[in-house]
């Protein structure tokens, strides 16, 4: 069942013209299908059948240029309708009968809290009606929408309404044709009883663009912030791509049930409410902030994505690599760069390397696949776009942004793959990208091992950078790669040096970077009077492990010293994380580095420090990423080791921490600018380390924030502090009147949720269940599976690696119960397990086993095959 990339041949059929009419009932939906066909002239397969997919659907007619077919001249499988013989070029006629209210994988068409919606990517357009579901197909679509007027007075599908009347019996039609041609996975229908929000957009051009964010009338106040963020991305791709929208109207709509964080469907994307919809009251920063970037991330798909887009599913980072760097380039700009950079190098390094150290490490560009959900990866995703970045590092913003257009310009209305994307980049530039792509063929993290030598005499300083691939399954001895690598050197006074390659180098930056195309390479540089401090990988040139022998005193000195904010912060970070490694597993009076504390207090008490980044300074290493950089982790262990050393900070720093708190107090209205998010960050993280300790007055100061908060990060913030915290009437208390406050709102359900279960304290694994005894749990809500399961097991690492492996069995029940009603969502949800060669052997043993537990399962999905039978493979 393993498609293989090498396999790849033209479609044998083209769809010109796809012509859709639903009928939408309470017990399922017909939908009628005309396509107009042609033999594809490239496919040189003149003699082959017509293949259509077909999933889960029932065949109820089908006609071939208006004649009946009998069901002797055609083939129907589980996966397939097969008609041989056809003409050059042919009208078929498809009905099918479909039951979205039984839905529960939702992907095709289904039913979500009254509503109808479709979810196409990658492959569930085949659950709707029979289909070439290919992205290479590109079809003009016009589809007609008819349901019961009263409960679905709204019916949307993309492009433009160009029809629309009553029928029969208290019903009602919509027809929508969308001009441009997409393929099918970029095809989404909603009919349901929502409100409209509108707002218009000017383009560059003097368009007026029709926005319209339709949700469930108790969602009314929560869509300006999603407009807002629209309106902002719309610019932005105008004035950093030169990309004005093409229809006349753009869409959004908010579902709460739904398999991941949004879809681009052509001029019609459909959001999961909790990345869309948000008020002061109900959503945090870090929602706020989300929101804007998936916004804007499913706005540039846009062109990136459906103007041109993937020729196969291979190709999926052409499309979400490249999106993802825009979105990113975007959140930049409208807030603090080194902070978003530190969040997304964060999520890199703790998820995406642990993913390419792991069993389902793939390239960017994949080689194979069985199933194509288990792709929509962090590495297709971040890592991919890592790569974009690294080519827009080496052209220059002014080549990249050639490359960029001559790949719009080349490639629109095409379906298309990675190769072109480089290719673009190369002929705009004049580059020669031909080793770097590479980085789309070779799975794995590059480590980079850095010594350093200073010739005193001569005033040479010689760095060596070796690079190594570490082995990945189903690839070995990996060829070198080209990597940016950004440089600087610091002088004693924290100054920094010109970089001369040659000694008698006039003007030389002080910054390079330097490319590594060989497996080793050494640099000279000269005319140094004393032994540099190196600032390494600024900015995170690439994504990569650098390891280099920092002495603690170098660490310290860069956190105050370096120009470069993200090497600033990733200084502390190694110190921390040095710190901690050294208690794991150390008995429990072991002194804790005295110059931690030092540096710490430097942290909270400067208030002439840029603030956004004092806030991501505090935030100690995680867990996840500790477990990450260890060989065979013990994850109580570490828990304990981190613990310590925060509870240490906490008592050493009280009297600081206090201050920091009141300093940051209230500002008068609230706003999410980088200065509003830091303050809140720091109050709450003073808060939380204070409550790590049992501070009284900490605590008082937590149960009045909790009341009189006015925003959801401060609720948020003194409520998590509490339930982290050992006063355990304050914690019942507040979750309760937490819950009575907010209970008919389920993105806020969620956070309740989630703020228990991935507490140590509180999300203890018969709390857990509880708390799927709940009443507001609901099995077939993804967002709340995540929000207890997935937290439990992807944050709670304390509780969910608890010696006597209940955690791993309670995540195989789950996975097994999941993977009959959502496979998708099952197959996600295994992920922790299928990291279990990096844990010490207790631990893996039991983890193995519960893996073996669900691949022993009855009529176990493709998606979860896939994931269980790789991670137990040797
Ligand atoms: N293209 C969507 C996005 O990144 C994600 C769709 C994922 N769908 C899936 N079945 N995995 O914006
Ligand atoms: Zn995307």
């Amino acid at each position: 069942q393993t498609i293989y990339l090498s396999d790849y041949t033209v479609p044998a059929y083209l769809v010109d013209h796809v012509d859709l009419r639903f009928e939408l009932f309470e017990d399922g939906a017909r939908v009628h299908s005309t396509l107009s066909i042609r033999r594809n002239p490239e496919s040189g397969r003149s003699d082959a059948a017509l293949a259509l997919d077909g999933d889960s659907l029932s065949l109820q007619a089908v006609s071939l240029d208006g004649r009946e077919l009998q069901e002797s001249e055609y083939e129907l499988s589980d996966e397939q309708l097969v008609i041989a013989g056809v003409p050059d070029a042919f009208k078929l006629d498809v009905v099918t009968w479909i039951e979205p209210q039984n839905n529960t994988r939702l992907e095709g068409l289904y039913k979500s809290s009254g509503m109808f919606c479709t979810q196409c990517e990658a492959e569930g357009f085949r659950c709707i009606t029979f289909f070439p579901d290919r992205p290479d197909v590109m079809s003009r679509f016009r589809t007609r929408i008819e349901a019961d007027r009263s409960a679905y007075p709204v019916l949307l599908s993309n492009g433009n309404d160009v029809d629309r009347g009553d029928l029969e019996g208290d019903r009602h039609f919509v027809t929508w044709e969308d001009p441009f041609p997409k393929p099918c996975y970029l095809f989404a229908l909603v009919a349901g009883d929502l409100v409209e929000k509108r707002d218009t957009f000017r383009t560059c051009s003097g368009r007026d663009i029709d926005l319209r964010m339709y949700v469930e009338p108790r969602n009314a106040e929560k869509c300006e912030h999603a407009m807002d963020s629209l309106k902002r991305s719309m610019r932005w791709d105008e004035e950093v791509y030169g990309r004005e929208y093409d229809l006349d109207i753009f869409m959004i709509v908010a579902v709460d049930d739904f398999n991941m964080g949004a879809m681009e469907n052509k001029g019609l994307n459909i959001f999961n409410s909790s990345c869309v919809l948000a008020s002061q009251e109900t959503a945090t920063d870090a929602a706020f902030q989300r929101i804007e970037a998936i916004v804007a991330h499913e706005y540039f798909h846009n062109w990136s994505g459906n103007r041109v887009t993937c020729r196969d599913w291979f190709q999926l980072s052409l499309k979400e690599g490249f999106t993802v760097f825009r979105d990113s380039q975007f959140s930049a700009d409208m807030g603090s760069p080194t902070v978003k950079r530190i969040e997304d190098v964060t999520l890199l390094r703790t998820a995406q390397f642990a993913e390419d150290a792991g069993p389902m490490a793939h390239p960017v560009r994949p080689a194979s696949y069985m199933e194509i959900s288990n792709f929509y990866t962090l590495t297709i995703y971040e890592k991919g776009a890592e790569v974009v970045r690294m080519i827009h590092n080496l052209l220059g913003s002014e080549m990249f942004r050639k490359g960029s257009d001559l790949y719009f310009e080349r490639h629109d209305g095409q379906a298309v793959t990675t190769d072109d994307f480089v290719r673009a980049m190369e002929d705009a530039s004049g580059r020669d990208l031909g080793q770097f792509r590479l980085w789309y063929e070779q799975a794995g993290t590059p480590v980079l091992s850095v010594s350093d030598e200073f010739d005193e005499d001569a005033g040479i300083y010689r760095l060596t950078i070796r690079q190594d691939i570490p082995d990945t399954p189903g690839q070995t001895d990996k060829k070198p790669q080209h990597i940016p690598f950004a440089l600087g050197l610091l002088g004693s006074h924290g100054e920094s040096l010109p970089l001369r390659l040659a000694p008698d180098e006039q003007d030389a930056p002080d910054e390079r970077v330097l490319e590594l195309t060989d497996s080793e390479h050494t640099f000279e540089f000269h005319g140094l009077d004393e032994r540099p401090v190196p600032s390494l990988l600024r900015h995170f040139s690439a994504p990569v492990r650098v390891q280099y022998p920092w002495t603690r005193e170098q660490l310290l000195f860069l956190m105050s010293h370096d120009p470069d904010g993200f090497n600033r912060w990733d200084a502390g970070q190694r110190l921390t994380v040095d710190v901690i490694r050294s208690l794991v597993g150390k008995p429990k009076d072991t002194p804790v580095e005295p110059r931690l504390v030092t540096a710490y207090r430097h942290l909270i008490s400067d208030s002439e420090l840029d603030q956004a980044l004092v806030a991501k300074m505090l935030q100690l290493p995680s867990e996840a990423y500790l477990i990450e950089l260890s060989e065979s982790a013990d994850v109580p262990a570490i828990h304990e080791a981190r613990e310590r050393v925060l509870k240490h900070l906490a008592i050493a720093l009280r009297d600081e921490l206090v201050a920091c708190y009141r300093r940051n107090g209230d500002s008068d209205a609230y706003e999410v600018t980088p200065e509003a998010v830091a303050r809140r960050s720091l109050r709450n993280t003073a808060l939380a380390w204070l409550l790590a300790i049992n501070d009284e007055e900490a605590r008082e100061l937590a149960v009045r924030q909790f009341r009189n908060a006015d925003n959801m990060t401060d609720r948020m913030g003194a409520l998590r502090a509490l339930v982290n915290s050992d006063y355990e009437d304050d914690r019942t208390e507040a979750l309760e009147t937490f819950y009575e406050q907010f209970q008919d709102d389920p993105q806020v359900v969620e956070l309740w949720f989630s703020v228990q279960a991935s507490s140590d304290r509180a999300g203890q694994l018969p709390h857990i269940r509880r708390l799927m005894a709940h009443p507001a749990f609901d099995w077939k809500n993804p967002n709340k599976v995540r929000s207890v399961v997935g937290a439990f097991a992807g944050q709670n690492l304390a509780a969910f690696h608890h010696s006597d492996g209940s955690g791993y069995e309670f995540l195989a029940e789950q996975v097994c119960r999941l993977d009959d009603s959502n496979p998708q969502i099952a197959a996600r949800l295994v992920t922790p397990l299928t990291r279990w060669r990096k844990f010490a052997p207790a631990y893996s043993a039991s983890m193995r086993a519960a893996l073996e537990r669900i691949r022993d399962k009855e009529g176990l999905s493709r998606d979860v095959y896939e994931v269980v039978h790789k991670s137990l493979a040797d």
